[in-house]
């Protein structure tokens, strides 16, 4: 069994990826986001690289239900409906759109999956979902990677958090020695170092000390919401949709 934590997608290779189960972390706000879109009824969210591909791919779709969103270095993207807020996808806004999304780390991590066995988004906002799903592929003996969108390539105090919170929920009571990378071991220290307070994490991050002086305080306290937007969404096929249900093991069984 491997859970391996990646504090940012910086080095990493298909041969990282490939065949395992992924949790894409950006709690500082892209992931966020994404489960609070899906928890009020966004259809689908489409990551992309970049805004002239926004803008593009809203064009080629072409109808009335598609959104953009997203930001840069904080901040909205002129022309775009949504920014990156998760307080900004109100059932009212997003109830059957598709949004069409492009941030500045939380889009790029999720788009360096490819060659994943599956791919899920994880948040404060859907960590029981996020850990039920990762203990059930640690069981099931798939090789787990949580990957933290970062901050510009580097270390975040804020994915790593959450990367830690996933991991615990994730194994559990098993205690593995063997199989966890060193980012992994750290992780689970930081969660050690601040127990079950997400706002310390968050808000000593720099990602959240940026957030707090651009007026996003409220965003900061929402995104360490535990089990906020109670959501398991997945990216596949380059969309961010609700994950289906996975069928547990008793209900597969036929009765003799
Ligand atoms: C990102 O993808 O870089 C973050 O979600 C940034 C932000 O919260 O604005």
């Amino acid at each position: 069994m491997k859970l391996h934590v990646w504090f940012s997608p910086l080095g990493l290779g298909l041969a990282d990826v490939q065949g395992r189960t992924i949790f894409v972390i950006d709690v500082l706000r892209a992931t966020t986001v994404m489960c609070a879109a899906l928890h009020h009824g966004a259809r689908a969210l489409i990551p992309v690289a970049s805004t002239e591909e926004a803008l593009r791919l809203a064009q080629t779709i072409g109808s009335a239900d598609v959104l953009l969103a997203g930001e840069k270095n904080c901040l909205r993207i002129p022309g775009f409906a949504l920014g990156n807020s998760p307080l900004e996808m109100t059932e009212q806004t997003v109830k059957g759109k598709t949004i069409v999304v492009t941030t500045t780390n939380g889009t790029k991590a999720l788009l360096s999956t490819q060659g994943a066995a599956a791919v899920y988004v994880a948040s404060a906002a859907n960590l029981t979902l996020a850990g039920e799903r990762a203990r059930e592929a640690l069981a099931e003996n798939r090789d787990v990677v949580i990957l933290c969108a970062g901050r510009e390539t580097a270390f975040s105090l804020d994915d790593a958090y959450c990367a830690g919170r996933l991991a615990v929920a994730a194994l559990g009571d098993h205690k593995p020695r063997k199989g966890l990378n060193d980012a992994a071991l750290a992780s689970l220290d930081l969660v050690r170092r601040y127990g079950d307070d997400w706002t310390r994490p968050l808000s000593y991050s720099r990602a959240g000390r940026e957030l707090i002086r651009l007026g996003f305080r409220d965003d900061v306290l929402d995104a360490g919401r535990l089990d906020a937007y109670p959501v398991l969404p997945q990216f596949h096929e380059r969309r961010v949709t609700v994950a289906p249900q996975s069928q547990p093991q008793a209900a597969q069984a036929q009765p003799s």
